[in-house]
């Protein structure tokens, strides 16, 4: 069987682990897959900043020449951010390379497109990676779940922001002290916007939504409050009360089933719920299904190998239907159902 080609764009934690997983479980790949997986380029911005052990013979800087290439099978986009990495996506779409994506925002915000752009030349659209880092979700709710009905999504679906709010129960410290430790454990970015205002969780509230409802939620339909305006004193007043403090991001169907809701915003929650106890930077995501019940899913939300234990599973999938010239999930899935603004903010689980 001819070698399957992959290539990957961006190198940096995710990118340095899918590399380096690639390479020592060949093997194992290739007897999932049914054929060897080959890294065929890595394209980089910076090659001189590259990580030990990433081999240097494939790594280019020019990633538009790569995902041009006819003889790659699969584009793994791990750059993040809406350009150039929207526009180097639906180049392999056009030159019918299949695409893994760690991409939270992009898929928020132009998902469907992507996805059109995917079915257009019989490609597949994977994201995985982009929702709560290895915890399965996306495709348990696109595919596990495809004929259940689900009702809500409910969960933390941002680690900083968990790690910030859980310093700040477990020890009293003030949000400011509390975000300067989450940065120098390397769980903030070092300009930490997208975490602590609830745009990260909110691209992924979106996201969820979409599959769950199977309908399109993009960023801007999603009602946003981060967490930088809890203090000490509302996390005690939370504790008086029996509850802890965390930021959920919440997405429903209406109670007449005809639309749709996503929010993020911090919520106080019972300590006797499982929620409560998601500690540092963990996250937690809640499934209620009609049929299925209610389903809760745990575990490390971020961090290179989790992310790159979800985008190696995308890998295998996407490669597995090369192989069969068969397609994912795609577009055609959703039904539409309309995003309505948001109903009354319950602040209170
Ligand atoms: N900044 C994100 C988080 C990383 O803290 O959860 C994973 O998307």
């Amino acid at each position: 069987t001819r070698p399957l080609k992959v290539a990957l764009l961006g190198c940096g934690v995710v990118g340095s682990e899918v590399a380096r997983i690639m390479t020592t479980h060949a093997d194992d790949l290739a007897a999932r897959i049914g054929a060897p997986v080959e890294l065929a380029g890595i394209a980089v911005r910076r090659p001189g900043r590259v990580r030990e052990g990433v081999p240097a013979k494939l790594v280019t800087t020019d990633a538009m020449a790569l995902v041009k290439r006819e003889d790659i099978d699969v584009v793994v986009e791990v750059i993040g951010g809406i350009e150039p990495a929207r526009t180097l996506i639906t180049t392999a779409f056009d030159h019918g390379a299949s695409v893994v994506s760690a991409n939270k925002a992009l898929v928020a915000q132009d998902g469907a497109a992507l996805h059109a752009a995917a079915e257009r030349r019989r490609a597949d659209l994977y994201y995985e990676a982009a929702v709560a880092g290895a915890i399965p979700l996306v495709r348990p709710l696109r595919e596990s779940l495809a004929g259940d009905k689900v009702n809500r999504v409910l969960g933390i679906v941002n680690g900083t922001t968990n790690f910030i709010l859980d310093r700040m129960d477990g020890s009293g410290a003030g949000y400011s002290e509390a975000l300067d430790e989450a940065t120098a454990l390397g769980y903030a970015e070092a300009d930490p916007t997208a975490d602590v205002e609830g745009f990260d969780a909110a691209a992924k509230a979106a996201i969820l939504a979409g599959i769950a409802f199977h309908t399109r939620v993009t960023l801007d339909d999603v009602h946003r409050e981060g967490i930088t305006e809890v203090t000490a004193a509302d996390i005690a007043s939370a504790k008086r009360m029996g509850c802890t403090v965390k930021l959920l991001a919440i997405c429903e169907r209406a109670a007449d089933g005809r639309s749709v809701t996503a929010r993020v915003h911090p919520a106080m929650i019972p300590l006797s719920h499982p929620l409560a106890s998601v500690r540092e930077a963990y996250n937690a995501v809640f499934v209620e299904a009609e049929a299925a019940g209610q389903l809760m899913f745990y575990g490390p939300g971020a961090g290179g190998s989790p992310t790159a234990s979800a985008v190696l599973g995308d890998l295998v999938a996407a490669c597995r239907n090369k192989l069969a010239g068969a397609t994912g999930p795609g577009e055609s899935a959703y039904s539409r159902l309309p995003v309505s603004p948001m109903g009354d903010v319950i602040t209170r689980y």
